[in-house]
């Protein structure tokens, strides 16, 4: 994935955002001039805002921390959106991927403080553990004022994630026989490359071409840790093809495939966990952009 995927963000920068991204590089160089301690001053200003945030904040929130990329409106098109390939969420539809729910049902609170604490790595959602715990969960609260379900439901209750087994080659090879069986390999290939037959030409339910990750390193979007990966299989990724298996097989049968899909990551595929991947540095790029045109108003 990461040769494939940095080959395709390359050419589309140079395509068509070879000038937004000299042009941000050039605004984040003078910024540092005028304000070397720019970092600093933006978390201290995150936690003096931190005790008690009322609408209004948490729309400020909102507009400086996340529109630049979903859009003062919510509808994943701010200014720096057509920047990445896999695109920021339209948060109008009230559809999202990354839950702890089952299929069909809408995220938890947690679930969505979930997202902007690790991020959702190789895209430019990245991680923002320095906003405090109230800012995380005002633009929760304003997210959610974009779909209109989130007044009218309520999430289900999360899927109980049950204690790892211990790994063992039987574990795997039932793993094994599982991916095949439940045709996973028809999406994600034989080892997990993102190479099955099935894979080409996908759309994701908002009209964006999507492709089954590759599955062989660590971390993938949701991260490295085996109860994440756990949820995803149990609970899909509403929107896009990745069906939700939590109803059609048993938790051991989960935690089976769960270690299957370890085993096929070799070494050098583990990457260290600071390391930026994919669309993360323009993600962040994108991030300052859109802090310091905040600071001007931005809208
Ligand atoms: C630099 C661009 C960028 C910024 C800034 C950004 N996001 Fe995102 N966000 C994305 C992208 C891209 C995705 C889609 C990732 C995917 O679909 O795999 C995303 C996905 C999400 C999701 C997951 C939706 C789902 O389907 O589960 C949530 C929740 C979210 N963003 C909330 C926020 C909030 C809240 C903020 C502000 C604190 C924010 N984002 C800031 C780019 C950004
Ligand atoms: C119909 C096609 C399809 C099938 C079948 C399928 N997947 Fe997926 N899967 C996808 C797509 C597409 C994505 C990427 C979605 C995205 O990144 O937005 C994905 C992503 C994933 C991820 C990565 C999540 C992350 O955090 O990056 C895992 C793990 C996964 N699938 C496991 C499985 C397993 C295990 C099976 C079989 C039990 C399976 N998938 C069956 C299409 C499929």
């Amino acid at each position: 994935m990461a040769l494939r995927l940095r080959g395709e963000i390359l050419s589309r920068s140079f395509r068509f955002k070879a000038i937004a991204i000299a042009a941000a590089c050039a605004a984040i160089a003078f910024a540092s001039m005028k304000d070397p301690e720019m970092g600093q001053a933006t978390a201290a200003t995150a936690s003096r805002r931190a005790e008690s945030m009322g609408p209004a904040s948490a729309r400020q929130a909102y507009e400086a921390n996340c529109a630049v990329c979903h859009g003062a409106q919510g509808d994943g098109n701010g200014p720096a959106a057509a920047m990445f390939i896999t695109r920021p969420r339209d948060f109008r539809t009230g559809v999202f991927k990354f839950r702890s729910t089952p299929s069909g049902s809408l995220p938890t609170d947690d679930d969505l403080v979930w997202t902007i604490t690790h991020g959702l790595r190789w895209t430019a959602m990245i991680a923002r553990p320095e906003l405090s715990d109230a800012e995380r969960r005002a633009v929760v609260q304003y997210i959610k004022t974009f779909s209109s379900r989130f007044a009218d439901e309520k999430p289900a209750l999360p899927i109980h994630v049950p204690r790892r087994p211990e790994r063992n080659s039987k574990l795997i090879a039932e793993g094994e026989r599982l991916f095949r069986d439940t045709d996973c390999a028809s999406c994600h290939g034989e080892r997990g490359r993102g190479d099955g037959p099935a894979a080409a030409n996908m759309k994701d339910d908002w009209g964006w071409s999507i492709k089954p990750g590759d599955l062989s390193w660590r971390p993938l979007k949701r991260g490295s840790a085996l109860e994440q990966i756990y949820l995803t299989i149990a609970t899909g990724m509403s929107g896009t093809p990745m069906p939700a298996f939590g109803e059609a097989l048993e938790p051991q049968q989960i935690w089976a495939l769960t270690y299957y899909l370890e085993s096929l990551v070799p070494d050098d595929r583990r990457l260290p966990p600071r390391r930026l991947l994919g669309e993360e540095q323009q993600g962040r790029m994108a991030l300052h952009m859109g802090g310091m045109m905040g600071r001007q108003g931005f809208r």
